[in-house]
């Protein structure tokens, strides 16, 4: 590693700690030297707070003046929350930016860059730019495909089954996989199921104490979700989406409760259309959603190509039963070369369980 892509590394720690806080923004961080020594960091720590090239530029004062800036995004250029970050690192001094990433963001593009370079300072890109853009997967794929990004998680039994042929279906795994589960709840802004799960189970669905609870997302076409769910207590924000199928008294209710209600087109059964919804939720700034739901909505989101990553606990149990629901329900497909294929498997135990995570191939 050379000393550009060292403090870029090291950029890309600090952008870690705002591990889901940042939503809908990316996750940054800034590294500022003079002569390899540095002599500030920061990162952007939630939504609404300092840029991570401010807090960094902030801790650095006057050292920052002729020093170099490294950051892992294309430092914005536009005003929003708060001041183009471009205008102050020029205002500091900075001599030359060493960025990972180009902003994908409409209002950056590019920008930032040439803003730079207008005002004499050097601009070096691409540096760990393999690692910057997984990092923020997430984000891109709002600002770019306009959906959030999706993780698809089950708990499964070995033979594949979600519950017994009579529903039961808690717990399959091992209460340190469940865990994992809901330290994953805090790092995505969001958890999506379907009205099925809420009639079957009554989840929570928040984090249990592991972190910041994810808003709570509902497919619900015709409303048939329960007034009483535990899913529209206050421990976090809930969202429903229906369709026109839903009774508007039903909907008067919920919004009496101060539940958001999102009326969406339907797609081909008549069913709240995943894509019309992935859009509308992009829209509202959802950018990291985990899909913890039954096997038919499961299925669903495959079908509608929405799936970016998979995660499956599998406990070592057989249930069996014919009637026993599987992780993915629906049609299926028909032959074997249209399978969803899941690359870069990592898979890892905890405790008796199998976790098993991976990308579908697109
Ligand atoms: N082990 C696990 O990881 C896990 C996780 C969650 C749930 N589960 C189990 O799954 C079981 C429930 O399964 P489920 O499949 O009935 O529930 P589900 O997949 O959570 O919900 C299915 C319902 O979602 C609604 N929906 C809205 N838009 C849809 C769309 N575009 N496509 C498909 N469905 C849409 C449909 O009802 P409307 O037509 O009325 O909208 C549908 O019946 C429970 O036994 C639960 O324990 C297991």
């Amino acid at each position: 590693m050379n000393n550009d892509q060292r403090l870029m590394a090291r950029a890309l720690e600090w952008a870690r700690r705002g591990t889901g806080f940042t939503h809908p923004n990316p996750m940054v961080g800034c590294v500022i030297a003079r002569g390899g020594k540095i002599v500030g960091e920061g990162y952007h720590h939630a939504y609404g707070r300092d840029h991570a090239e401010v807090d960094a530029l902030k801790k650095a004062g006057t050292r920052a003046r002729g020093a170099t800036l490294y950051v892992n995004l294309e430092p914005c250029a536009h005003w929003g929350r708060t001041p183009p970050c471009m205008i102050a690192v020029v205002g500091a001094g900075i001599r030359r930016v060493v960025a990972a990433m180009q902003d994908p963001h409409p209002n950056v593009a590019g920008r930032g860059f040439a803003f730079f370079k207008q005002h004499g300072v050097k601009v070096t890109r691409e540096v760990l730019e393999k690692e910057a853009r997984e990092l923020n997967r997430a984000f891109m794929t709002r600002v770019k495909e306009h959906r959030p990004y999706v993780i698809l998680k089950a708990a499964i039994s070995l033979d594949g089954k979600v519950a017994t042929a009579r529903g039961e279906s808690r717990w399959i795994t091992c209460p340190q996989a469940r865990r994992e589960g809901h330290l994953l709840r805090a790092r995505v802004d969001a958890i999506a199921t379907g009205v099925g799960t809420v009639l079957e189970d009554n989840p929570a669905l928040t984090a249990h104490g592991a972190g910041r609870n994810p808003k709570r997302i509902i497919f619900d076409s015709a409303l048939r979700i329960p007034l009483n769910a535990r899913v529209l207590d206050k421990a976090a924000p809930t969202w429903i989406l229906t369709t026109a199928r839903a009774s508007g008294s039903k909907r008067r209710a919920l919004e009496r409760k101060g539940i958001p209600v999102y009326l969406v087109a339907k797609g081909a059964k008549g069913q709240v259309s995943l894509t019309e919804a992935a859009r509308v939720l992009a829209r509202e700034g959802v950018t990291h959603m985990l899909v913890e739901a039954g096997g038919v909505l499961n299925a669903a989101f495959l079908e509608a190509g929405l799936v970016d990553e998979v995660l499956w606990f599998i406990a070592p149990k057989i249930i069996g039963g014919q009637n026993a629901k599987t992780a993915v329900e629906g049609n299926g497909i028909a032959e074997l070369a249209k399978a969803w294929s899941i690359q870069g498997l990592r898979v890892e135990t905890v405790g008796p369980d199998l976790m098993i995570r991976g990308k579908v191939e697109r």
